[in-house]
């Protein structure tokens, strides 16, 4: 579904990304972990077009998705749950669940879409009219997520969702993840929270300071000595 390969990426001179390969078939979950300041955000950004490659080939579906806008990836099938939610604090639940749906070829859905956030998220339907702002971590998490799937998306991408959280809203938030995963949706998640992530990810990529040092199953990676040492801290 989702193919990168030799991917060069950085910030003017600096180069944050040196030759990533990825794939992500359909129906998988996968993740990206790894150390703050890997790369993990710049990869994202990258993959929903934020930010122009320097160099590498990023194909979806088949199609390539170098230089496309982001309006129009989010169009071909992808939506990206951005790192720290990013949600518009002043606005109300259902007012940002609306902007997940903002391309032209959602709107006439949004009623639809609504009200099957709402059937995921019981939560987000008694918050409808609560200002985003003013919710709980975890409920913000949850209307972030939410938002993305406005756009009924082939491929969600999750920058980190557990980030900055409790740890009981931290089990609540890989819950929810592992609920999108049930509904069918192909999932590529970033993670500093190794152990969490790979039990409920098929295959994971660690990256480390702009390379993926390591890849293959999560069973494989859980069992890896060098992994267990460096960041599952057995
Ligand atoms: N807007 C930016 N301008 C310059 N450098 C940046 C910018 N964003 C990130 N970087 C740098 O790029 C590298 C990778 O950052 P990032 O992708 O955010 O890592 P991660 O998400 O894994 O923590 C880091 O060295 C970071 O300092
Ligand atoms: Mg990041």
């Amino acid at each position: 579904m989702l193919e990168i390969a030799g991917l060069e990426a950085g910030y003017g001179g600096f180069r944050a990304l040196h030759g990533v390969a990825l794939t992500v078939r359909a129906g998988e979950a996968v993740a990206v972990v790894g150390p703050n300041g890997a790369g993990k955000t710049t990869l994202m950004r990258v993959i929903s077009g934020l930010l122009a490659p320097v160099a590498g080939r990023l194909a979806f579906e088949g199609a390539d998705l170098a230089a496309v806008p982001p309006h129009r990836i989010v169009e071909r099938g992808i939506a990206h749950v951005p790192e720290n939610r990013r949600l518009f604090p002043r606005l109300s639940v259902e007012e940002n669940l609306r902007m997940g749906a903002f391309a032209p070829a959602s709107r006439p859905h949004f009623t639809e879409r609504l009200e099957w956030v709402y059937s995921l998220f019981p939560r987000m339907r008694e918050r409808r009219a609560q200002l985003a702002g003013t919710m709980s971590g975890g409920e913000q998490q949850m209307c972030a997520i939410g938002r993305a799937l406005m756009s009924k998306p082939k491929l969600l991408l999750m920058d980190e969702p557990s980030a900055g959280l409790a740890p009981v809203i931290v089990d609540q938030v890989f819950d929810l993840v592992r609920r999108i995963r049930q509904e069918g949706f192909t999932v590529l998640i970033v993670e500093q929270n190794v152990r969490q992530v790979l039990e409920l990810v098929d295959r994971a990529y660690v990256l480390e300071v702009g390379t993926i040092r390591r890849s293959g199953s999560a069973a494989a990676l859980q069992a890896d000595p060098a992994i267990r040492e460096a960041y599952l801290g057995i």
